[in-house]
Protein backbone atom coordinates (compact mmCIF):
# COMPACT_ATOMS: atom_id res chain seq x y z
CA UNK A 1 0.00 0.00 0.00
CA UNK A 2 1.11 3.32 -0.55
CA UNK A 3 0.06 6.85 0.61
CA UNK A 4 0.98 10.00 1.45
CA UNK A 5 1.15 10.04 5.39
CA UNK A 6 1.46 7.20 7.31
CA UNK A 7 -0.52 8.48 10.94
CA UNK A 8 -0.29 5.55 13.27
CA UNK A 9 -2.19 6.60 16.29
CA UNK A 10 -5.73 8.01 17.09
CA UNK A 11 -5.46 10.63 19.26
CA UNK A 12 -5.77 13.90 19.72
CA UNK A 13 -1.99 14.33 17.89
CA UNK A 14 -2.45 12.05 15.27
CA UNK A 15 -6.26 13.04 14.66
CA UNK A 16 -5.40 16.82 14.51
CA UNK A 17 -2.35 15.77 11.88
CA UNK A 18 -4.14 14.00 9.87
CA UNK A 19 -6.94 17.12 9.57
CA UNK A 20 -4.50 19.70 8.54
CA UNK A 21 -2.54 16.61 6.26
CA UNK A 22 -5.89 15.66 4.50
CA UNK A 23 -5.64 19.15 2.44
CA UNK A 24 -2.22 18.29 0.85
CA UNK A 25 -2.70 14.23 0.22
CA UNK A 26 -4.35 10.95 0.89
CA UNK A 27 -3.55 9.90 4.60
CA UNK A 28 -3.53 6.55 5.77
CA UNK A 29 -4.18 6.52 9.54
CA UNK A 30 -3.85 3.21 11.73
CA UNK A 31 -4.64 2.65 15.19
CA UNK A 32 -4.31 -0.41 17.12
CA UNK A 33 -7.65 -0.48 18.56
CA UNK A 34 -10.94 1.48 17.28
CA UNK A 35 -10.14 4.84 16.78
CA UNK A 36 -11.94 6.55 20.30
CA UNK A 37 -9.23 4.15 21.91
CA UNK A 38 -6.82 6.55 23.41
CA UNK A 39 -5.03 8.42 26.76
CA UNK A 40 -6.82 11.10 24.59
CA UNK A 41 -10.26 9.53 25.34
CA UNK A 42 -9.65 9.56 29.36
CA UNK A 43 -8.57 13.29 29.84
CA UNK A 44 -10.67 14.77 31.98
CA UNK A 45 -9.44 18.17 33.69
CA UNK A 46 -8.86 20.48 30.51
CA UNK A 47 -6.20 22.00 28.67
CA UNK A 48 -4.27 25.27 29.80
CA UNK A 49 -4.23 27.96 27.69
CA UNK A 50 -3.69 31.77 28.07
CA UNK A 51 -7.41 33.05 27.71
CA UNK A 52 -8.14 35.45 30.47
CA UNK A 53 -7.69 39.01 30.35
CA UNK A 54 -6.03 38.83 33.78
CA UNK A 55 -3.32 36.04 32.74
CA UNK A 56 -0.87 36.28 30.60
CA UNK A 57 1.93 34.35 29.17
CA UNK A 58 4.80 35.10 31.20
CA UNK A 59 2.65 34.03 34.05
CA UNK A 60 1.94 30.37 32.23
CA UNK A 61 5.07 29.77 31.45
CA UNK A 62 6.39 30.92 34.85
CA UNK A 63 4.49 27.89 36.39
CA UNK A 64 5.52 25.32 33.65
CA UNK A 65 8.74 26.25 34.39
CA UNK A 66 8.26 25.57 38.01
CA UNK A 67 6.62 22.82 37.80
CA UNK A 68 9.04 21.23 35.27
CA UNK A 69 12.17 22.15 38.02
CA UNK A 70 13.44 24.35 35.39
CA UNK A 71 14.57 21.53 33.28
CA UNK A 72 12.43 23.03 30.18
CA UNK A 73 13.48 23.76 27.01
CA UNK A 74 12.88 27.68 27.67
CA UNK A 75 12.31 28.20 23.87
CA UNK A 76 9.69 25.39 22.83
CA UNK A 77 8.02 26.33 26.38
CA UNK A 78 7.24 30.04 25.24
CA UNK A 79 6.25 29.00 21.48
CA UNK A 80 3.59 26.33 22.90
CA UNK A 81 2.14 29.15 25.04
CA UNK A 82 2.53 31.64 23.11
CA UNK A 83 -0.21 29.37 20.56
CA UNK A 84 -2.07 28.14 23.61
CA UNK A 85 -5.14 30.59 22.50
CA UNK A 86 -5.07 29.68 18.97
CA UNK A 87 -4.83 25.99 19.56
CA UNK A 88 -7.79 26.22 21.50
CA UNK A 89 -9.92 28.24 18.89
CA UNK A 90 -9.11 26.16 16.36
CA UNK A 91 -11.00 23.23 18.59
CA UNK A 92 -13.98 25.80 19.08
CA UNK A 93 -14.19 26.32 15.54
CA UNK A 94 -14.04 22.20 14.51
CA UNK A 95 -16.98 22.68 17.36
CA UNK A 96 -15.31 21.28 20.63
CA UNK A 97 -18.25 23.37 23.17
CA UNK A 98 -16.00 24.33 26.28
CA UNK A 99 -17.72 25.45 29.53
CA UNK A 100 -19.08 28.97 29.14
CA UNK A 101 -20.14 31.92 31.54
CA UNK A 102 -22.22 34.84 29.69
CA UNK A 103 -20.39 33.72 26.52
CA UNK A 104 -17.24 34.01 27.90
CA UNK A 105 -15.05 30.52 28.57
CA UNK A 106 -14.98 29.39 31.71
CA UNK A 107 -11.49 28.68 33.87
CA UNK A 108 -11.04 26.31 35.74
CA UNK A 109 -7.10 25.24 37.99
CA UNK A 110 -5.15 22.39 38.97
CA UNK A 111 -1.87 21.82 40.30
CA UNK A 112 1.26 23.64 39.93
CA UNK A 113 -1.38 27.20 37.84
CA UNK A 114 -1.23 29.98 40.31
CA UNK A 115 -4.17 30.95 37.81
CA UNK A 116 -7.60 29.70 36.89
CA UNK A 117 -5.89 29.19 32.99
CA UNK A 118 -7.84 25.80 32.01
CA UNK A 119 -10.77 25.65 29.64
CA UNK A 120 -12.93 22.35 29.81
CA UNK A 121 -15.50 20.35 28.97
CA UNK A 122 -17.46 18.80 32.30
CA UNK A 123 -15.12 16.42 33.40
CA UNK A 124 -14.68 14.61 30.16
CA UNK A 125 -13.00 17.12 28.09
CA UNK A 126 -10.61 14.64 26.11
CA UNK A 127 -13.48 12.49 25.24
CA UNK A 128 -15.48 15.78 23.76
CA UNK A 129 -11.82 16.49 21.82
CA UNK A 130 -11.74 12.76 20.31
CA UNK A 131 -15.12 13.04 19.66
CA UNK A 132 -15.65 16.15 17.29
CA UNK A 133 -12.32 15.33 15.61
CA UNK A 134 -12.75 11.77 14.79
CA UNK A 135 -16.26 13.01 13.81
CA UNK A 136 -14.28 15.80 11.54
CA UNK A 137 -11.86 13.19 10.03
CA UNK A 138 -14.32 10.65 9.21
CA UNK A 139 -15.84 13.58 7.22
CA UNK A 140 -12.75 13.99 5.09
CA UNK A 141 -12.60 11.63 1.59
CA UNK A 142 -8.68 11.89 1.95
CA UNK A 143 -8.55 10.30 4.79
CA UNK A 144 -8.38 6.18 5.26
CA UNK A 145 -8.54 4.84 8.55
CA UNK A 146 -7.99 1.43 9.76
CA UNK A 147 -8.35 -0.05 13.03
CA UNK A 148 -7.43 -2.68 14.45
CA UNK A 149 -4.24 -2.34 12.69
CA UNK A 150 -1.22 -2.46 14.74
CA UNK A 151 2.17 -1.16 13.71
CA UNK A 152 4.93 -3.43 14.16
CA UNK A 153 7.93 -1.59 12.80
CA UNK A 154 8.94 1.32 10.62
CA UNK A 155 10.58 1.01 7.14
CA UNK A 156 14.05 2.58 6.69
CA UNK A 157 16.87 3.05 4.78
CA UNK A 158 20.13 5.20 5.43
CA UNK A 159 18.55 6.89 8.05
CA UNK A 160 15.36 7.89 5.96
CA UNK A 161 11.72 6.64 6.48
CA UNK A 162 9.02 5.49 4.02
CA UNK A 163 6.83 3.84 6.15
CA UNK A 164 5.87 0.94 8.25
CA UNK A 165 5.00 -2.52 8.62
CA UNK A 166 1.52 -3.01 10.71
CA UNK A 167 -0.29 -6.28 11.56
CA UNK A 168 -3.68 -6.45 9.93
CA UNK A 169 -6.23 -9.59 9.96
CA UNK A 170 -3.30 -11.60 11.30
CA UNK A 171 -1.09 -10.47 8.20
CA UNK A 172 1.90 -8.01 8.01
CA UNK A 173 1.90 -5.69 5.33
CA UNK A 174 4.28 -2.87 4.17
CA UNK A 175 2.41 0.92 4.13
CA UNK A 176 4.54 2.80 2.45
CA UNK A 177 4.40 6.57 3.00
CA UNK A 178 6.15 10.03 1.44
CA UNK A 179 5.94 11.08 5.70
CA UNK A 180 5.55 8.96 8.65
CA UNK A 181 3.90 10.22 11.50
CA UNK A 182 4.31 8.85 15.41
CA UNK A 183 1.44 9.60 17.19
CA UNK A 184 1.22 6.76 19.41
CA UNK A 185 0.91 8.40 23.20
CA UNK A 186 2.60 7.15 26.09
CA UNK A 187 3.75 4.02 28.27
CA UNK A 188 1.56 4.30 31.05
CA UNK A 189 0.86 0.37 30.75
CA UNK A 190 4.57 -0.37 31.99
CA UNK A 191 2.61 0.21 35.53
CA UNK A 192 0.52 -2.21 37.18
CA UNK A 193 -0.91 0.80 38.85
CA UNK A 194 -1.75 3.32 36.23
CA UNK A 195 -4.76 5.41 35.00
CA UNK A 196 -4.17 5.10 31.53
CA UNK A 197 -5.81 2.33 29.29
CA UNK A 198 -4.11 -0.69 27.83
CA UNK A 199 -3.05 0.90 24.69
CA UNK A 200 -0.64 3.03 26.55
CA UNK A 201 2.45 0.44 25.63
CA UNK A 202 5.11 2.41 24.41
CA UNK A 203 4.97 1.19 20.66
CA UNK A 204 5.82 4.22 18.96
CA UNK A 205 9.12 5.26 21.24
CA UNK A 206 10.20 1.69 20.90
CA UNK A 207 10.12 1.75 16.85
CA UNK A 208 11.67 5.34 17.01
CA UNK A 209 14.89 4.08 19.40
CA UNK A 210 15.40 0.70 17.18
CA UNK A 211 15.69 3.35 14.00
CA UNK A 212 18.28 5.15 15.52
CA UNK A 213 16.20 8.33 17.13
CA UNK A 214 17.32 10.67 20.00
CA UNK A 215 15.51 9.54 23.14
CA UNK A 216 15.54 12.33 26.24
CA UNK A 217 14.32 12.17 30.03
CA UNK A 218 12.58 9.05 30.02
CA UNK A 219 13.53 9.18 33.76
CA UNK A 220 10.68 11.47 34.44
CA UNK A 221 7.44 9.77 34.91
CA UNK A 222 4.46 11.52 36.04
CA UNK A 223 2.25 9.92 38.60
CA UNK A 224 -0.95 11.24 39.29
CA UNK A 225 -1.92 11.72 42.63
CA UNK A 226 -5.43 10.99 43.09
CA UNK A 227 -6.30 7.89 41.21
CA UNK A 228 -9.52 6.11 42.81
CA UNK A 229 -7.97 3.92 45.70
CA UNK A 230 -9.62 1.21 44.14
CA UNK A 231 -7.72 -2.09 42.32
CA UNK A 232 -9.21 -1.68 38.57
CA UNK A 233 -7.37 -1.42 35.31
CA UNK A 234 -6.85 1.04 34.91
CA UNK A 235 -7.05 3.24 37.63
CA UNK A 236 -10.12 5.12 38.09
CA UNK A 237 -8.82 8.60 37.78
CA UNK A 238 -10.25 11.57 40.23
CA UNK A 239 -9.41 14.88 38.10
CA UNK A 240 -6.91 17.38 39.95
CA UNK A 241 -9.89 20.04 38.88
CA UNK A 242 -11.88 18.28 41.60
CA UNK A 243 -9.59 20.01 44.15
CA UNK A 244 -9.27 23.12 41.83
CA UNK A 245 -13.41 23.49 42.46
CA UNK A 246 -12.41 23.23 46.59
CA UNK A 247 -11.92 19.54 47.57
CA UNK A 248 -9.29 19.11 49.85
CA UNK A 249 -7.20 15.80 50.64
CA UNK A 250 -7.23 14.12 54.10
CA UNK A 251 -5.16 11.92 55.90
CA UNK A 252 -6.31 9.15 58.16
CA UNK A 253 -6.52 11.50 61.27
CA UNK A 254 -8.78 13.56 59.61
CA UNK A 255 -5.89 16.56 59.05
CA UNK A 256 -5.66 18.74 55.95
CA UNK A 257 -2.09 17.76 55.49
CA UNK A 258 -0.93 19.67 52.70
CA UNK A 259 -1.63 22.79 54.04
CA UNK A 260 1.58 23.68 55.43
CA UNK A 261 3.39 20.85 53.15
CA UNK A 262 3.37 23.67 50.22
CA UNK A 263 2.67 26.83 49.68
CA UNK A 264 -0.48 26.43 46.71
CA UNK A 265 -1.58 23.63 49.56
CA UNK A 266 -3.80 20.91 47.96
CA UNK A 267 -2.88 22.57 44.40
CA UNK A 268 0.94 22.58 44.67
CA UNK A 269 2.23 20.21 41.85
CA UNK A 270 1.26 16.72 41.37
CA UNK A 271 4.87 15.44 42.24
CA UNK A 272 4.84 16.88 45.21
CA UNK A 273 1.41 16.26 46.02
CA UNK A 274 1.90 12.37 45.01
CA UNK A 275 4.69 12.26 47.47
CA UNK A 276 3.22 13.22 50.14
CA UNK A 277 0.30 11.25 49.74
CA UNK A 278 3.24 8.32 49.54
CA UNK A 279 4.58 9.49 52.83
CA UNK A 280 0.84 9.39 54.46
CA UNK A 281 -0.56 6.37 52.79
CA UNK A 282 2.05 4.10 55.33
CA UNK A 283 -0.16 5.31 58.23
CA UNK A 284 -3.50 5.06 56.73
CA UNK A 285 -5.71 5.67 53.65
CA UNK A 286 -5.63 8.97 52.23
CA UNK A 287 -9.32 10.58 50.85
CA UNK A 288 -10.35 13.69 48.71
CA UNK A 289 -13.24 15.53 50.75
CA UNK A 290 -15.94 17.13 48.60
CA UNK A 291 -18.37 17.03 51.24
CA UNK A 292 -18.13 20.86 51.35
CA UNK A 293 -20.20 20.66 47.64
CA UNK A 294 -24.15 20.25 47.35
CA UNK A 295 -24.98 17.54 45.03
CA UNK A 296 -26.10 19.81 42.45
CA UNK A 297 -23.10 21.26 42.00
CA UNK A 298 -21.26 18.10 41.88
CA UNK A 299 -23.42 16.49 39.64
CA UNK A 300 -23.35 19.00 36.99
CA UNK A 301 -19.76 19.80 37.22
CA UNK A 302 -18.14 16.44 37.45
CA UNK A 303 -21.06 13.95 35.86
CA UNK A 304 -18.53 11.22 34.89
CA UNK A 305 -17.14 10.98 38.26
CA UNK A 306 -19.96 11.47 40.40
CA UNK A 307 -21.45 8.42 38.20
CA UNK A 308 -18.51 6.34 38.61
CA UNK A 309 -18.02 6.63 42.33
CA UNK A 310 -21.72 6.30 42.94
CA UNK A 311 -21.01 2.75 40.88
CA UNK A 312 -18.18 1.83 43.36
CA UNK A 313 -20.81 3.02 46.29
CA UNK A 314 -19.32 6.56 46.93
CA UNK A 315 -20.92 9.79 47.09
CA UNK A 316 -19.10 12.50 46.94
CA UNK A 317 -21.55 14.86 48.80
CA UNK A 318 -21.21 12.90 51.58
CA UNK A 319 -18.26 9.98 51.68
CA UNK A 320 -14.49 10.60 51.87
CA UNK A 321 -13.10 9.20 48.62
CA UNK A 322 -9.98 6.92 49.19
CA UNK A 323 -7.17 8.01 46.71
CA UNK A 324 -3.57 6.86 45.97
CA UNK A 325 -1.00 7.65 43.09
CA UNK A 326 -0.80 5.78 39.89
CA UNK A 327 1.32 6.13 37.05
CA UNK A 328 0.07 8.91 34.61
CA UNK A 329 2.40 10.45 31.96
CA UNK A 330 5.68 10.27 30.45
CA UNK A 331 6.99 13.26 30.15
CA UNK A 332 9.81 12.64 28.19
CA UNK A 333 10.00 10.88 24.72
CA UNK A 334 11.36 10.76 21.44
CA UNK A 335 13.67 14.57 20.81
CA UNK A 336 11.85 16.80 18.40
CA UNK A 337 12.16 20.35 17.12
CA UNK A 338 9.27 22.56 17.35
CA UNK A 339 8.27 21.13 13.97
CA UNK A 340 8.28 17.66 15.25
CA UNK A 341 10.91 16.55 13.63
CA UNK A 342 12.96 13.51 14.29
CA UNK A 343 15.69 12.73 13.79
CA UNK A 344 15.12 10.23 10.37
CA UNK A 345 14.36 12.06 7.10
CA UNK A 346 10.35 11.90 6.86
CA UNK A 347 9.41 10.89 10.27
CA UNK A 348 7.94 13.15 12.53
CA UNK A 349 6.63 12.91 15.62
CA UNK A 350 4.07 14.71 18.47
CA UNK A 351 1.74 14.55 21.35
CA UNK A 352 2.66 12.22 24.59
CA UNK A 353 5.33 9.82 22.87
CA UNK A 354 7.96 13.52 21.92
CA UNK A 355 9.86 14.92 24.26
CA UNK A 356 9.87 18.88 22.92
CA UNK A 357 11.31 19.78 26.33
CA UNK A 358 7.89 21.59 27.01
CA UNK A 359 7.37 19.97 30.28
CA UNK A 360 10.85 19.49 31.88
CA UNK A 361 11.21 16.94 34.50
CA UNK A 362 7.42 17.09 35.44
CA UNK A 363 4.48 18.45 33.31
CA UNK A 364 1.86 21.05 34.25
CA UNK A 365 -1.56 19.81 34.63
CA UNK A 366 -3.05 20.64 31.80
CA UNK A 367 -0.43 21.21 29.52
CA UNK A 368 -0.31 17.70 27.28
CA UNK A 369 -3.00 18.16 25.28
CA UNK A 370 -1.94 21.35 24.87
CA UNK A 371 1.37 20.58 23.70
CA UNK A 372 -0.05 17.74 21.45
CA UNK A 373 -2.45 20.19 19.48
CA UNK A 374 -0.11 22.54 19.36
CA UNK A 375 2.79 20.90 18.09
CA UNK A 376 0.64 18.77 15.12
CA UNK A 377 -0.62 22.08 14.47
CA UNK A 378 2.90 23.73 13.34
CA UNK A 379 3.89 20.24 11.77
CA UNK A 380 1.39 20.72 8.58
CA UNK A 381 3.52 23.29 7.26
CA UNK A 382 6.66 21.70 6.69
CA UNK A 383 4.89 18.95 4.38
CA UNK A 384 7.32 17.01 1.25
CA UNK A 385 6.38 14.09 -1.20
CA UNK A 386 9.25 11.71 -1.84
CA UNK A 387 9.95 8.71 -3.56
CA UNK A 388 10.08 5.38 -1.99
CA UNK A 389 13.34 3.38 -3.47
CA UNK A 390 12.74 0.57 -5.98
CA UNK A 391 13.37 -2.89 -4.31
CA UNK A 392 12.76 -1.13 -0.46
CA UNK A 393 11.05 -4.45 0.78
CA UNK A 394 11.65 -4.95 4.37
CA UNK A 395 11.33 -8.72 5.65
CA UNK A 396 8.26 -9.90 7.51
CA UNK A 397 8.81 -11.95 10.77
CA UNK A 398 6.77 -14.79 10.90
CA UNK A 399 2.90 -14.56 12.76
CA UNK A 400 2.37 -16.30 16.27
CA UNK A 401 -0.99 -17.37 17.16
CA UNK A 402 -2.62 -15.39 19.93
CA UNK A 403 -3.05 -18.50 22.40
CA UNK A 404 0.43 -20.06 21.34
CA UNK A 405 2.49 -20.59 23.81
CA UNK A 406 5.04 -18.04 23.08
CA UNK A 407 1.84 -15.43 23.03
CA UNK A 408 1.21 -16.74 26.65
CA UNK A 409 5.09 -16.34 27.66
CA UNK A 410 4.85 -13.11 26.38
CA UNK A 411 1.77 -12.18 28.15
CA UNK A 412 3.42 -13.40 31.78
CA UNK A 413 6.78 -11.06 31.05
CA UNK A 414 4.56 -8.45 30.55
CA UNK A 415 3.45 -8.44 34.00
CA UNK A 416 6.45 -9.20 35.30
CA UNK A 417 7.52 -5.87 33.62
CA UNK A 418 4.78 -4.10 35.37
CA UNK A 419 5.37 -4.97 38.86
CA UNK A 420 8.95 -4.53 38.37
CA UNK A 421 9.01 -0.85 37.36
CA UNK A 422 5.78 -0.31 39.98
CA UNK A 423 8.68 -1.66 42.41
CA UNK A 424 11.73 0.13 41.24
CA UNK A 425 10.84 3.20 38.83
CA UNK A 426 8.13 4.42 41.15
CA UNK A 427 7.85 7.84 43.08
CA UNK A 428 10.57 6.84 45.34
CA UNK A 429 13.53 5.41 44.00
CA UNK A 430 16.41 3.53 44.88
CA UNK A 431 19.84 3.90 42.59
CA UNK A 432 21.05 0.88 44.23
CA UNK A 433 18.33 -1.22 44.11
CA UNK A 434 18.16 -0.31 40.47
CA UNK A 435 21.22 -1.35 39.46
CA UNK A 436 21.39 -4.35 41.64
CA UNK A 437 18.68 -5.56 41.37
CA UNK A 438 15.90 -3.91 38.39
CA UNK A 439 18.37 -3.86 35.70
CA UNK A 440 19.80 -7.41 35.59
CA UNK A 441 16.15 -8.22 35.96
CA UNK A 442 14.75 -6.30 33.00
CA UNK A 443 17.90 -7.62 30.80
CA UNK A 444 16.91 -11.06 31.75
CA UNK A 445 13.38 -10.73 30.56
CA UNK A 446 14.69 -8.57 27.36
CA UNK A 447 16.99 -11.40 27.08
CA UNK A 448 13.64 -14.63 27.15
CA UNK A 449 11.77 -12.16 24.61
CA UNK A 450 14.64 -11.75 22.30
CA UNK A 451 14.27 -15.71 21.82
CA UNK A 452 11.14 -15.23 20.56
CA UNK A 453 11.53 -14.52 16.59
CA UNK A 454 8.16 -15.32 15.60
CA UNK A 455 5.29 -12.25 16.36
CA UNK A 456 2.11 -10.86 17.20
CA UNK A 457 0.54 -7.54 19.18
CA UNK A 458 0.94 -9.03 22.70
CA UNK A 459 4.74 -10.37 21.59
CA UNK A 460 5.66 -6.71 19.84
CA UNK A 461 4.16 -4.85 22.72
CA UNK A 462 5.43 -6.62 25.25
CA UNK A 463 9.16 -6.52 23.61
CA UNK A 464 8.38 -2.54 23.32
CA UNK A 465 7.51 -2.33 27.11
CA UNK A 466 10.54 -4.31 27.65
CA UNK A 467 13.14 -1.75 25.89
CA UNK A 468 11.31 1.06 27.29
CA UNK A 469 11.25 -0.11 30.76
CA UNK A 470 15.09 -1.22 30.17
CA UNK A 471 15.61 2.69 29.21
CA UNK A 472 13.88 3.97 32.04
CA UNK A 473 15.51 2.19 34.38
CA UNK A 474 18.83 3.08 33.09
CA UNK A 475 17.89 6.80 32.91
CA UNK A 476 16.68 6.96 36.70
CA UNK A 477 19.72 5.11 37.65
CA UNK A 478 22.19 7.04 36.04
CA UNK A 479 19.99 10.30 37.27
CA UNK A 480 21.70 10.92 40.91
CA UNK A 481 19.87 13.82 42.64
CA UNK A 482 16.34 14.39 43.00
CA UNK A 483 14.55 16.51 40.19
CA UNK A 484 10.70 16.90 39.22
CA UNK A 485 9.02 13.55 39.40
CA UNK A 486 12.47 11.83 39.27
CA UNK A 487 12.86 11.63 43.40
CA UNK A 488 15.53 9.70 44.75
CA UNK A 489 15.70 7.92 48.04
P1 LIG B 1 -3.04 9.12 22.74
O1 LIG B 1 -4.25 9.93 22.93
O2 LIG B 1 -2.68 8.17 23.80
O3 LIG B 1 -3.21 8.30 21.37
C1 LIG B 1 -2.27 7.32 20.98
C2 LIG B 1 -2.88 6.51 19.86
O4 LIG B 1 -1.89 5.65 19.27
C3 LIG B 1 -4.00 5.59 20.32
O5 LIG B 1 -5.03 5.66 19.37
C4 LIG B 1 -3.36 4.20 20.30
O6 LIG B 1 -4.26 3.15 20.12
C5 LIG B 1 -2.42 4.35 19.10
N1 LIG B 1 -1.31 3.42 19.07
C6 LIG B 1 -0.37 3.22 20.03
N2 LIG B 1 0.52 2.29 19.61
C7 LIG B 1 0.14 1.91 18.37
C8 LIG B 1 0.63 0.97 17.42
N3 LIG B 1 1.72 0.22 17.66
N4 LIG B 1 -0.02 0.84 16.24
C9 LIG B 1 -1.13 1.57 15.99
N5 LIG B 1 -1.66 2.45 16.85
C10 LIG B 1 -1.02 2.63 18.02
N6 LIG B 1 -3.83 15.81 29.63
C11 LIG B 1 -4.26 17.09 29.67
O7 LIG B 1 -3.63 17.98 29.09
N7 LIG B 1 -5.41 17.39 30.33
C12 LIG B 1 -6.15 16.46 31.00
O8 LIG B 1 -7.18 16.78 31.56
C13 LIG B 1 -5.68 15.12 30.99
N8 LIG B 1 -6.34 14.16 31.69
C14 LIG B 1 -5.91 12.86 31.60
C15 LIG B 1 -6.63 11.86 32.25
C16 LIG B 1 -6.26 10.54 32.12
C17 LIG B 1 -7.04 9.46 32.84
C18 LIG B 1 -5.15 10.20 31.33
C19 LIG B 1 -4.74 8.77 31.14
C20 LIG B 1 -4.40 11.19 30.69
C21 LIG B 1 -4.78 12.53 30.82
N9 LIG B 1 -4.06 13.54 30.21
C22 LIG B 1 -4.51 14.83 30.25
C23 LIG B 1 -2.93 13.23 29.33
C24 LIG B 1 -3.39 13.27 27.87
O9 LIG B 1 -4.66 12.67 27.78
C25 LIG B 1 -2.44 12.54 26.94
O10 LIG B 1 -1.11 12.90 27.21
C26 LIG B 1 -2.77 12.89 25.50
O11 LIG B 1 -4.12 12.61 25.24
C27 LIG B 1 -1.89 12.11 24.56
O12 LIG B 1 -2.35 12.30 23.25
P2 LIG B 1 -1.59 11.56 22.08
O13 LIG B 1 -2.28 11.92 20.82
O14 LIG B 1 -0.14 11.81 22.16
O15 LIG B 1 -1.76 9.99 22.42
C1 LIG C 1 -6.68 15.60 35.69
O1 LIG C 1 -7.80 15.92 35.27
O2 LIG C 1 -6.38 15.60 36.88
C2 LIG C 1 -5.61 15.20 34.70
C3 LIG C 1 -5.07 16.40 34.06
C4 LIG C 1 -3.76 16.14 33.35
O3 LIG C 1 -3.28 15.01 33.29
O4 LIG C 1 -3.19 17.13 32.88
Amino acid sequence: MQTNFLVIGSGISGLNFALHAAKKGKVTLVTKKKIIDSNTNYAQGGIAAVLDKTDNAEAHIKDTLETGGFHNNKRAVRFMVENSADAIYRLIDLGVEFAKEKGNLKLTQEGGHNKRRIAYVGDYTGKEIERILVKRIKEHLNIEILEDTFALKLITKRKNCYGAQVIKDDKIENIFADQTIIATGGAGELYKNTTNPPIATGDGLAMAIEEGCKVKDLEFIQFHPTALAKKITPRFLISETVRGEGARLINSKGERFMKDRHPLKDLASRDIVAREIYKELKDGPVYIDSTNKKTPFLKKRFPQIHEKLKDYGYNMAKDLIPVTPAAHYLCGGITTDLHGKTRLKNLFAFGEVTCTGVHGANRLASNSLLEALVFSNQIAKQLKHQKTPKGLRPTKSRIAKSNSPLTKKAHNLKKEIQELMWQYAGIVRNRKLIKKEALPKIREILQELESIKSTNQVIAETKNMAMVAHLILKAAQKRRKSLGCHFVE
